[in-house]
């Protein structure tokens, strides 16, 4: 029984632990919003006023003419075997695999044996994520996330795949972070510019600099940095960002799991540590990556305030690869998934944040300053107000400023916090926010709620399931589903046309279900999903500049049961207007497609393959390897 249990998914031996209930809630004003014929009321509605935002962030861009369709291609049908497959008129080549060089020093990477220790900070980093592409100076630099290491098969010599020495870790850690370089057209399509002096590793042991308020502060002093303001690296680094003024935002999320203790943590420190809220685990164990059994930077009882440093948005400058990243306090401490900035009519800055994780909360940070084009931007991520969200079941919403006097806590604290801070205002425990998109053709944006087994589920004693914090994950409008396994995407649109706005309207885009499976009913999904475009735990999401939405899944992808019929993760692409969702692209089977961006001429797509179960892409008797596919059009057109 224990090892069965130890093949489980965390998920999965929840479920085991606390069977959910029998009967489902399931109420009056739930049964309102998600009705399949309500959300095609919802939605015309919302389409219909499409307005222009005119600010300098969205110069380039213009009003789309709306029209009835809107798809450049057939609907692709699901996939199960283990490559990737594009509509017919398109068509697809790998730009770059996990352990590729991006220096032409760096060792071969062995197809059956992977890479070795020496040179593993001069190649493309494991597990691509978010990624965003910035032309400069007429050159395409390529900005990519490499999420966690994947040990079994990173260290394919190592027993059940875990560290067993420093070399092992320093390993792990190098592939991971953020990898910038330049990628070039040319006669057989996209490649590395291998040694470009654009090209950078950024890992476990890049400096940075800590910036906000929580710069300085106790909390964050160690052995090695009493100062409190100089990170060592950034990791688990999951979706992007990109700002007005051309810099990149890597987005710290599960970076509690790279954290273990080799010696007893005492309660009261946990407490005073609010390890609990953030699930940094103080258990005597290797854990999955056992980091703290060689780098003493991850062993709790050696460096408590370790955890602190982390979980934070980072500002990464790729014109210049000489900069030192800047870890953006102030935008909170949290699971941060991506980060999707606009600019307020009047030039601040607004930047929506969804914390991953079961009933946690969707964040907006709205900048002090304004941004003017040409201006000094070194410090305009340095101040503002966070905000959580609160939805209303009447489909209104408001964004609630995290302030001392809201929350009892001060600056710093709040920064450090984010989550207890939310608490304490009473915001809305949420299906695991993935990614946020703003329609740059509109003022509005999305957020991605991927799924959570745990809401609606009553306990034995009769009390509903809560976040870690405590805040009970009751079944509401925006999260209408008890044991939601399927997700869904939020939409809302700031009153007065202004994202600094602190209230807005909101719907559901779309809930994905299985209407082959459950005939009617929430698990059905809204009436944009039908039998040929089913998915499951919308994640990654871009818009592009027309204004069609890309959504990406990582979800369960075993195509049976509940799951029938949806093939191998995808990325599909949404009509904001209409509503009508089309398969566009589907991953190897085991992957998660993960990360979006395009050239500058919008001629190609860049699309993260994460994590795939099959040999990807090199075939029988090869490491499966992440790697980022370019797809184009066969007769070169627009792509976005
Ligand atoms: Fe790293 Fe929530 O995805
Ligand atoms: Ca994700
Ligand atoms: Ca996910």
């Amino acid at each position: 029984m224990k090892d069965a249990q130890h093949e489980l998914s965390a998920d999965d031996w929840d479920e085991l632990k606390f069977p959910r209930p029998e009967v489902q809630e399931f109420d009056r004003v739930v049964e309102r919003a998600i009705s399949r014929r309500g959300f095609l009321g919802g939605a015309l509605a919302f389409g219909s006023g499409a307005a222009v935002m005119g600010t300098a962030f969205l110069k380039g861009t213009t009003a789309f003419a709306q029209g009835a369709s809107r798809f450049a291609f057939e609907q692709l049908a699901p996939q199960t075997d283990g490559t990737v497959h594009v509509p017919e008129g398109y068509e697809w080549d790998v730009l770059v695999r996990w352990g590729d060089p991006l220096f032409s020093d760096a060792p071969e990477f062995d197809p059956a044996t992977g890479h070795g220790v020496e040179g593993s900070d001069r190649i493309m980093g494991e597990n691509t994520d978010g990624m965003e592409l910035f032309n400069v100076g007429g050159r395409e630099i390529l900005v990519v996330n490499s999420e966690y290491p994947n040990p079994r098969i990173n260290l394919p010599a190592a027993q059940e795949g875990a560290a067993q020495s420093a070399d092992d870790v320093t390993l792990l850690q190098n592939i991971q972070g953020v990898s910038v370089m330049e990628v070039a057209e040319g006669p057989d399509g996209w490649s590395v510019v291998v040694d470009s002096p654009y090209n950078r590793r950024i890992h476990h042991r890049t400096p940075m600099m800590i910036d906000g308020p929580a710069a300085g502060h106790d909390l964050l002093k160690t052995a090695a940095d009493p100062t409190g303001t100089e990170s060592l690296g950034t990791f688990n680094n999951c979706g992007s960002g990109r700002t007005p003024w051309g810099t990149y935002l890597t987005c710290e999320e599960n970076f509690n799991g790279y954290f273990g203790t080799t010696a007893e943590v005492s309660e009261s420190e946990q407490v005073m540590a609010g390890y609990g809220r953030y699930g940094v685990s103080t258990e005597i164990d290797p854990g999955r990556y056992n980091y703290h059994g060689f780098d003493p930077r991850f062993d709790l009882s050696q460096n408590p305030n370790e955890p602190h440093r982390a979980g934070y948005i980072v500002e990464i400058d790729p014109a210049d690869p000489s900069s030192t990243p800047i870890k953006r306090t102030a935008l909170g401490r949290f699971k941060h998934e991506n980060a999707a900035a606009a600019l307020a009519p009047d030039g601040r800055v607004v930047v929506y944040m969804g914390d991953d994780e079961r009933g946690e909360f969707m964040y907006k940070w709205v900048s002090r300053d304004v941004y003017t084009p040409g201006g000094d931007t070194s410090t305009l991520l340095s101040e503002g107000q966070l905000h959580a969200a609160k939805f209303n079941d009447d489909m209104t919403g408001e964004w609630v400023a995290l302030t001392p006097d809201a929350t009892g806590m001060d600056a710093a604290e709040i920064a450090i916090f984010t989550r207890t801070a939310a608490s304490a205002v009473g915001a809305t425990t949420m299906d695991r926010p993935e990614w946020i998109a703003v329609n740059p053709t509109a003022v509005e944006a999305y957020c991605c709620l991927t799924n959570n087994s745990r809401r609606g589920v009553v306990n034995e004693d009769g009390s509903v399931r809560t976040n870690a914090g405590g805040d009970p994950m009751t079944v509401n409008a925006v999260n209408p589903r008890a044991t939601n396994r399927y997700g869904q995407i939020v939409r809302w649109r700031p009153d007065g046309d202004n994202h600094a706005s602190n209230t807005f309207a909101w719907d559901l885009y779309v809930m994905a279900g299985n209407p082959t499976v459950h005939q009617d009913g929430p698990y059905a999904g809204t009436a944009n999903i039908n039998k040929g475009n089913l998915f499951n735990s919308p994640d990654g999401m871009q818009i592009d500049s027309t204004g069609l939405i890309w959504i990406q899944t990582d979800g369960d992808d075993d195509n049976e049961g509940d799951f029938a019929g949806m093939g191998n993760n995808q990325m599909l692409a949404g009509d904001p207007v209409t509503g009508e969702i089309r398969r566009f692209l589907t991953g190897p089977n085991g992957s998660e497609v993960t990360g979006l961006t395009w050239s500058s001429d919008r001629r190609t797509m860049f699309v993260g393959i994460q994590h795939p179960g099959a040999p990807f892409p090199d075939g029988p008797d090869s490491l499966p390897r992440s790697a980022i596919v370019t797809v184009k059009r066969a007769d070169g057109d627009l792509v976005g």
